[in-house]
C-alpha cells in the first residue's frame, strides 16, 4: 500500500454539505492511521446543495487548519481516477449503522472493480455521532433546532447565517 509519494495516502470522499462532527471524527482517525488524508469534496452538479463547494472547502480547511497531514480538495468524475491522480491507495468511508452498509458495499466493490489497487477502509465514528447525518443537520437547523455538538462551531455559525440570509430574502 505504500508508494513513492510520501507513505500511504488516503482519500475521504463525500459531499460534506455540511461537514459534521461525524466527518470530523473519521478524518481525525484517518489522520492518525495514514500518512496523509485528502478530504475530497465532490463537485456534484446534479444536487441542490445548501453550501457551495467553495464554502464547504473553506469550512473543512478552517476546521483542519492545524493538521499538517490533512488536505482539503475537490474532485469530479470517477473517484478511483481521482485517487490515481493523487497517488492514493486507500478510500476511507465512515459506517454508522447497518443502513449504511448496502450502499457502501456496492460502492466499495464497484470501486474495486474499477481499480483493484485502491482499497476501501471503513471506520466507525464515535458513538455520539452514529445518528448524525448532513441531511438531518440541515433539516434541524432550517427548522430552528439546535445542532450544537453535532457539527463544528464554525458550521453552526454558517448554518445560522444561511438561515438568516434566507429569512431576509423572503422578508
Ligand atoms: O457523502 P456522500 O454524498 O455519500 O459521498 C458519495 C461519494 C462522493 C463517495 C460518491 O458519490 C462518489 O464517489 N462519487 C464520485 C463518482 C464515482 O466515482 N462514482 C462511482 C462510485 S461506485
Amino acid at each position: 500500500m505504500n508508494n513513492d509519494h510520501g507513505g500511504v495516502i488516503a482519500i475521504y470522499p463525500g459531499s460534506f454539505d455540511p461537514l459534521t462532527n461525524g466527518h470530523v471524527d473519521i478524518i481525525e482517525r484517518g489522520a492518525r492511521l495514514f500518512d496523509r488524508i485528502i478530504v475530497g469534496v465532490l463537485i456534484n452538479l446534479e444536487k441542490s446543495p445548501l453550501f457551495t463547494v467553495p464554502e464547504r472547502v473553506d469550512i473543512a480547511r478552517r476546521v483542519f487548519r492545524d493538521y499538517t497531514n490533512v488536505e482539503v480538495d475537490t474532485f469530479d468524475g470517477l473517484l478511483v481516477d481521482y485517487a490515481r491522480r493523487k497517488h492514493a491507495t486507500v478510500i476511507v468511508r465512515g459506517l454508522r449503522a447497518i443502513s449504511d452498509f448496502e450502499y457502501e458495499m456496492q460502492m466499495a466493490l464497484m470501486n474495486r472493480n474499477l481499480n483493484p489497487e485502491v482499497e476501501t477502509v471503513f471506520m466507525m465514528p464515535a458513538e455520539p455521532y452514529t445518528y448524525v447525518s448532513s441531511r438531518l443537520v440541515k433539516e434541524v437547523a432550517a427548522l430552528g433546532g439546535s445542532v450544537t455538538n453535532l457539527v463544528p462551531r464554525l458550521v453552526e455559525e454558517r448554518l445560522r447565517q444561511k438561515k438568516h440570509g434566507r429569512q431576509t430574502l423572503r422578508a
